[in-house]
Order: C-alpha cells, then structure tokens, then sequence
C-alpha cells in the first residue's frame, strides 16, 4: 500500500500558513544526543512526513482528519458537456461541505511519473449539476474514474492556526510542553510527544479520544493553568484537537526511531562506554598492570558510523513498524469499545454505599489513603516518601509523588471537590477505573475492583468534600458524551 505524503502548505491553499513566524519544531534531547548520521536519518524522517510549522506535510497513514473531501469524476450524462481540464463533474457525498474558490484539487492519479500528483484550483462549484470548475497550471485531462482531493489540509492548517494563536505559548510549537509561558506553571502543559493523556474516558494502555481532546479543550482543566476554551468555534475546536493528535503523532515517531536507534548509535552510550574503559585502564596502568589502551572515542565513531550504514537498509522497516503502530493505537482510541462503560448503572449513593467505598478506600485493595491520606486531603504517606525515577535506580531528588514527565505531583486533596478530568459522577468512575494515565494514580477497574465496588469509591470520594455537613453533593452537568447514554452521566 502507497501512503501519500502531501505538502499541505506550500501548496498556497487559501489563507496560506499564515504569515510566517521564525518558528521550528523542537528535537528530542535523545534525538540530539544520537551520532550525526542517525540524528540526521531520524530529523530526515520527520521532516519528510511533517513538515515544518509553516510548511505542514500530511501524512496519509496517520488517522488525522486533514480536512478536504475525496472523491472521483464521474462520467457526464447524455447532453451534459463532456469533462474537460477545466470542467468535471464529480461525486459528492450528501454531507460534502461547499468548496471555496481557491480550493486545491489533486488528481490522485498514484503514476510514478507524475510524483508529486498534478494540482489545479477551484474556480467555482455547481451542487446541481454536480460541475466543478477548475483552473488548471498542469495539465491532467480526466476520465470518469479519476480520484481528486478537494481542499486536503484544511483542517490540519486551521487547526495551525488556532493552535498558533491559543496553544503553542504554553504547550510549545512541536507540542513539547516548553512553550515560552511553561516554566512559571504547576502542572505543566502537556507534552503531546509522548502520546499521552490523563484524563480520558477510555481504557488503560488506550490513547485519549477525539470526544476526550475536545472536552479538555472546551472545559479546560479545572485547578491548573489548562483555560477553557469554550468560545472557539466548532470548526475551530474540531481542528486544533486534529493538530494536536497530529503533533502528538509526529513526537511519538521521533521518539521510537530515536528509541530504536539509541542502543547502538547515541553517541552518550559511546562516550559513557569510553569514560568507564578509559577509568578500569587508568586503574590498572596505576596498579602496574598490562592493559590495551581503550579505542578513542574518534575511532567509536567511525564504528558507529559504518554500523550505522550497513543498519541502514533495515531503517526503511523501522520507520515503517513505528509509524504502523502510531496509527493503528490511535485509530483504536475512538473505537466504540475503548470507552469505560460502567456495566452497572451508579449504586444508588446512599450512607450503606459510602459506607462500603469507605472501606475500600482504607482497604489494601484499594490503597487509596496511601497517597490521598485517611482523610482524602492528600496528605498520604506516599506523597511523603522518595521515589525511583522510571527506569533507573535513582531516586527523584526530592519527596512526593512525580508524573511521567518528571514534574513533581501531589495526589489530590479529595475533600476540595476539584476534579480536573470532570465531575460528573461517570468521570470520576473513568479515573478509578482506568486511573491518571502518565500519573502514580493507579487503574482499579477490570481484575482490583468490580464496577460495583467503584460505584460505591465514588460515592465515598464525591462525599468527602461534604463530610461533616448535611448538604447533598452538587448536581452533575447533563450532558452525555460519547458511548453513554444520560442515564451513565447523570446516574444518580
Ligand atoms: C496558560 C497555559 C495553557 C494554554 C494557553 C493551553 N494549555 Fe493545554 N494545558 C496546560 C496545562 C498546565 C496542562 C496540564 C494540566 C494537568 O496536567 O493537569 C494542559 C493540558 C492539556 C491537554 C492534556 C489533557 C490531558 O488529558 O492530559 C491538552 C490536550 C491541552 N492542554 C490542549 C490545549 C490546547 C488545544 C490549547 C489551545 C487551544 C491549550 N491546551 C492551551 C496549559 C495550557
Ligand atoms: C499511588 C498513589 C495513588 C493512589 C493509590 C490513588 N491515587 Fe488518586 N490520585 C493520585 C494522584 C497523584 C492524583 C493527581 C493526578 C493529577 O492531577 O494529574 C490523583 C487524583 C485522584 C482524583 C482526582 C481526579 C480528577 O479528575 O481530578 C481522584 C478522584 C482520585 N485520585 C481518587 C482515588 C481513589 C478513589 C483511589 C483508590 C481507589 C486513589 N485515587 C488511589 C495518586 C493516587
């Protein structure tokens, strides 16, 4: 199977990229700390399939909405004018959105000799008799049959746009978390490059929906600098969560191949492997014993480099398994059977259901009080101890709890009534059920705790915050997301 790697902005679709500001897209530090000739074939890659912030490459392969409409030329009634370079008739899925003028169209004609695929624009479109009229530069003369895009990388380019305006001074423009805004908040802006989201509605090990973006880009994240965005348009919203799954997508194959590639071609792996040869002879030379000099760092890497070129036909493979990957989990993530559906409707949250999620949450079960503490205001032994950086012996410098990108992370003050994934009584079920993905915050659904059993740790924990007082918990919104009917998000 072909993928197509189209150029979206260089193609002068209307509006352009905007005006263009000096902006790159970061590298992974463990990109930068591979040899040259590895950087330079994984920077390669990803140039070629992403492209630049002002001159974005859609890379077919991913499950990114770029935006635009497929669709083929149709052969021409009896008495209509016949197709023509300049004038086809197409067809049109009932939903098709208008085409504007200007809009590029690309015969995808998949012939080698004629890579890239000829464009032309749109002059103007008639629903009625289904003619699109066309300006073209190169020729194509079509046949019913042809495929055509129409507009392709709209979406992604908006959503360029709107992220440009909103996000990318916190969350950076490669989505690396380190926009110029980063550095005074507490959490952090998310990291997209590491393809991965907190608060989902989905289940553990699967990746945020589309529906799980959008919420979180409408309702912000309630507690920390994440702000709602709820004045953006449809159109808007849609399309900077598309940019986003696209940035994460782009992070996530820089940082396999850099993964791949790192065991036999970072150049710190080398000097690392030099330094302790260099210390062992340095030892022996002093304790009078014979010993080779180790190999010069010089001569590593001219090692590296001829492995590195005879690795290189495998490259092509890895690129391949990576990016296959990427797209089939993220495909996945807006499967109808990734959502958290409670099997069981809300228990109804009375003192006896409390009273038993009580005793989970003291439970060694449920260990929830390890880190929310007796009382739930967080203050649980677990935030007092250190912990092991995630493969590595060592410890975190300071106590308490960190997340996957290494900020530190106090587990909740439950007696707040603060839920940052959303309060309806169905979020708080999704986030003990699949846990706080990238966070200590373990996922108790499935083999620890039968749904039932988390009903009643969320009528427990949605108490907390009035235990001593006799007022009800606050009504949840109504509204139902996706994969749930109202009964789910409003269970009472
Ligand atoms: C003022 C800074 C700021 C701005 C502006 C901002 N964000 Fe965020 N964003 C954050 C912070 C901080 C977090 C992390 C919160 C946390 O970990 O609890 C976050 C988290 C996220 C997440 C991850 C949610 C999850 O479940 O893990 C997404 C997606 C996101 N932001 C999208 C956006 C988009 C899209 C925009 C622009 C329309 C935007 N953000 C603008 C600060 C910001
Ligand atoms: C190993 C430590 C740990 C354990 C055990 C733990 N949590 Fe958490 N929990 C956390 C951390 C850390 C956060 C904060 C995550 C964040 O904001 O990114 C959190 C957040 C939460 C939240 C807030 C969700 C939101 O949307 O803001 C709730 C509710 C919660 N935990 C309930 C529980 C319950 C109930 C249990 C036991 C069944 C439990 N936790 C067990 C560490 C833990």
């Amino acid at each position: 199977m072909m993928w197509g790697l189209l150029s979206v902005c260089s193609l002068g679709l209307a509006g352009g990229c905007g005006p263009a500001p000096q902006t790159v897209f970061s590298w992974r530090t463990e990109t930068a700390s591979l040899i040259p000739e590895a950087q330079a074939a994984v920077k390669a890659t990803i140039e070629e399939s992403f492209g630049t912030p002002n001159q974005l490459v859609a890379w077919e392969r991913f499950p990114v909405a770029y935006g635009g409409v497929k669709t083929e030329v149709v052969a021409p009634a009896q008495g209509e004018p016949p197709l023509s370079a300049t004038s086809v008739k197409i067809s049109v899925p009932a939903e098709a959105p208008e085409f504007q003028p200007g809009d590029v169209v690309i015969w995808r004609t998949g012939k080698a000799s004629e890579s890239p695929d000829p464009t032309a624009t749109v002059v103007s479109y008639v629903p009625q008799t289904q003619r699109l009229v066309l300006k073209s530069t190169q020729s194509h003369e079509p046949t019913a049959g042809d495929e055509l895009s129409i507009g392709f990388g709209k979406t992604l380019q908006l959503g360029r746009v709107v992220y440009m305006k909103n996000c990318h001074h916190c969350h950076g423009v490669a989505g690396d978390g380190q926009g110029p805004t980063a550095k005074y908040l507490n959490p952090k802006p998310r990291d997209y490059r590491d393809g991965v989201y907190k608060f989902t509605s989905t289940l553990p090990g699967v990746k945020a929906s589309r529906e799980d973006l959008k919420q979180i880009v409408l309702d912000g994240i309630p507690g920390t600098y994440m702000p709602s965005f709820l004045l953006l348009g449809k159109a808007e919203t849609d399309a900077v969560v598309e940019y986003v799954r696209w940035l994460s997508m782009r992070g996530e194959l820089e940082k396999a191949l850099t993964a791949e590639l790192s065991s036999d071609f970072s150049r710190k792996t080398l000097q690392d492997e030099y330094d302790s040869e260099l210390k062992e002879y340095e030892a022996a030379v002093s304790a009078g014993e014979q010993m080779d000099a180790p190999k010069s760092m010089a001569e590593r890497l001219t090692k590296a480099k001829d492995d590195f070129a005879e690795f290189a036909p495998d490259y092509a493979d890895a690129v391949d398994g990576a990016a296959d990957g990427i797209a089939e989990i993220w495909a996945m993530g807006d499967e109808p059977d990734a959502v958290i559906v409670p099997s069981v409707p809300r228990v109804p949250d009375d003192a006896a259901s409390r009273e038993r999620g009580r005793l989970i949450y003291l439970s060694d079960q449920g260990k929830c009080y390890t880190c929310h503490g007796v009382q739930g205001k967080g203050d649980g032994a677990a935030a007092e101890d250190f912990w092991k950086k995630p493969g590595s012996s060592e410890n975190y410098p300071v106590r308490g709890l960190h997340d996957m990108w290494g900020n530190l992370l106090p587990p909740r003050d439950l007696t707040r009534g603060q839920y940052r994934g959303g309060r309806r009584p169905v979020d708080v079920f999704r986030r003990i059920h699949a846990g706080i993905k990238g966070t200590p915050m373990p996922a108790f659904g499935g083999t620890v705790l039968k749904d039932e059993q988390i009903w009643d740790v969320v009528n427990y924990t949605m108490s907390l915050p009035f235990a001593g007082s006799s007022a009800a918990p606050a009504p949840a919104p109504q509204t139902a997301r996706r994969g749930e009917s109202m009964d789910d998000a409003t269970a009472k």
